[in-house]
């Protein structure tokens, strides 16, 4: 019996370590110790060894089956290593073939120029406001001192949803939104969209416009003309100089239109500035008293000045940007130059 053993052990071990894969092996542990197995059918018979030997044979056995057991579970531990390896092997990924590259995003030159004004404006103080681009006649022109037939709506030459509701033509609307919601004093700015029935290579339907109002106690063109040099400086550089001449709009009294070195030829003339070294940036002036007073601002205690620059011409000045039709298409080549 105990030869018989020694066989099974022998055979057994031979048959694990020759166990190829986890089905061979599986069939070699069924063979050996499975219910039908070898090692079972001698434990099985037990009654039929003489007594005496009984202890030693089962002891024996014992340790056939655990040293099988042993051989079963790690052979079984290398087999799912290799296999693990093959897998991993298969899938292998060449690390080293150049990449297709990351296409990464980037800013708008508008939203830039944005960015670039907002931060200045944040820092003198001002609230960065947000308003409808789409709003009444009332807000876009009646309140800002703009009667239905006056001539200053012809400038603007308006998109009209209704007879009564207009794409804002200037981001001035929302000098009234403010004057009505907010208590003086205060200074807010608001970049926005605006809508005008405009088309050539300097001029869109949509173009972009900051609007900026300061309403306290004592305040005026002085004021207005220290802030609008100390903004400019900031945005053009130190060297900028500005030009104020006289002008019109209907909200404010006096108007202003202040320019500013060309930032094409850096002042010494070109095409763009027909030769004066200087391009027109900002509208702006002192607020009209009747315009506070239409919205509910006491003109003897308080007064104000606003300005609103349209930023797109100097986004396609610094950018050296021939048409403005290139600011609103997204063509990915544009875009990609302005990074
Ligand atoms: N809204 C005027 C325009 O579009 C500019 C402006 C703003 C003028 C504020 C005066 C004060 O031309």
């Amino acid at each position: 019996m105990k030869e018989k053993l020694d066989l099974i052990l022998k055979n057994g071990l031979d048959e694990i370590e020759k166990a190829n894969d986890l089905k061979s092996l599986d069939d070699a542990r069924v063979k050996f110790l499975g219910k039908q197995g070898e090692l079972t059918s001698i434990l099985r018979n037990m009654k039929e060894i003489p007594p005496e030997e009984r202890k030693s044979v089962g002891m024996q056995a014992n340790v056939v089956r655990e040293k099988l057991e042993n051989a079963i579970s790690s052979k079984q531990e290398k087999l799912e290593e290799e296999n693990l390896i093959s897998e991993m092997e298969k899938e292998r990924v060449d690390i080293t073939l150049p990449s297709k590259g990351t296409k990464k995003g980037s800013l708008h030159p508008l939203t830039r120029f944005n960015n670039k004004f907002m931060e200045i404006c944040v820092e003198m103080g001002f609230t960065v406001i947000q308003g409808p681009e789409i709003d009444t006649d009332y807000y876009n022109f009646e309140a800002l001192n703009v009667p239905k037939n006056h001539p200053a709506r012809d400038m603007q030459d308006s998109l009209y949803i209704t007879d009564n509701i207009v794409l804002r033509t200037q981001t001035s609307n929302m000098q009234v939104h403010a004057m009505e919601t907010l208590k003086p004093p205060f200074k807010i700015v608001c970049p926005g969209r605006v809508y005008r029935n405009d088309d050539d290579s300097s001029h869109s339907p949509i173009f972009n416009q900051f609007e900026a109002l300061v309403v306290d106690e004592n305040v005026g063109l002085k004021d207005l003309m220290k802030m609008i040099d100390t903004i400019l400086k900031r945005l053009f550089g130190e060297d900028v100089k500005m030009r104020v001449r006289p002008s019109y709009f209907p909200f404010t009294e006096p108007s202003i239109e202040i320019d500013a070195t060309c930032q094409m030829c850096g002042g010494k003339g070109c095409s763009l500035c027909k030769g004066s070294g200087f391009s027109e940036v900002f509208g702006a002036g002192v607020v009209n008293p009747k315009v506070l007073e239409m919205s509910g601002i006491d003109s003897k205690k308080y007064s104000g000045f606003a300005f609103g620059p349209g930023i797109d011409r100097s986004v396609m000045v610094l950018n050296k940007i021939p048409n403005i039709k290139y600011l609103f298409r997204n063509d990915m080549r544009f875009l990609k130059q302005m990074r």
